[in-house]
């Protein structure tokens, strides 16, 4: 079994259903879905996510809402871990077991994106990952990682995710620009303080100043 799948496994465990487990994630990443995918492509255009795990954050409510949807992922359990959480859910997707970096096609998707993927490779190999994102789109890239008041989460947990680097948006940029993308706009969410008593406007700058449980960017190839 694939560390990835020991990690989710407990992660899933630990709620009550599958159900309980995608309200979480779905309710966690909806400007995500809503804001920034929802606002820039339309259906039924094109979405890969490179290293889909379980595809339930992005891929499903994407694919739930008419997007057409491929995930790709070296580890073959997460492959059908992801299949199964699919056709449980009554979803169409498909789904491609390969190493990104071994991945060969000449397809263009509309977005791009990966979520949690970027901050466990070398910096040498996370720019040449950036460009692979790239290469893969027509249109967008996404590139959503944690930040370091995340690992707090991490704390509890019996089986930690593989280890990773802390990426902050100044980072992000420039790896984005490096890699010839344009950039489009900042991305974070996940409060850590609680912002329902000041205006919306001052806890989306609070949260781009880094201060966010998950950051990430949008660039336009
Ligand atoms: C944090 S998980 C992604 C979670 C995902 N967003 C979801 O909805 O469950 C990162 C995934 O990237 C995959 N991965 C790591 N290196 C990879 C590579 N070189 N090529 C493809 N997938 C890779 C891992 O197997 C893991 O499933």
């Amino acid at each position: 079994m694939s560390h990835w799948k020991r990690w989710f496994d407990e992660r899933m465990n630990e709620k009550v259903s599958l159900v309980d487990y995608i309200r979480e994630v779905w309710i966690y990443n909806k400007d995500l879905f809503y804001d920034i995918v929802g606002n820039r492509i339309k259906v039924p255009q094109e979405v890969l996510e490179i290293g889909c795990g379980t595809a339930l954050e992005i891929l499903a409510p994407l694919s739930a809402r008419g997007f057409r949807v491929t995930g790709i992922d070296k580890e073959k359990d997460m492959i059908e871990l992801a299949k199964h959480n699919f056709k449980m859910l009554g979803l169409k997707g498909r789904f491609i077991n390969q190493d990104i970096f071994k991945f060969n096609t000449n397809k263009k998707f509309d977005l791009v994106l990966s979520i949690g993927l970027i901050e466990h490779f070398s910096k040498n190999k996370i720019l040449e990952l950036v460009k692979l994102h790239k290469k893969l789109s027509e249109k967008y890239i996404v590139l959503i990682v944690p930040t370091k008041h995340q690992r707090r989460s991490e704390r509890k947990m019996r089986v930690k995710a593989p280890d990773w680097i802390d990426l902050n948006f100044k980072y992000l940029l420039d790896i984005t620009k490096k890699s010839g993308l344009k950039f489009v706009s900042k991305i974070a969410y996940g409060d850590i303080i609680r912002v329902d008593y000041i205006p919306p406007v001052i806890a989306k700058m609070i949260r781009e100043t880094g201060y966010a449980y998950t950051i990430g960017i949008l660039c336009k190839v």
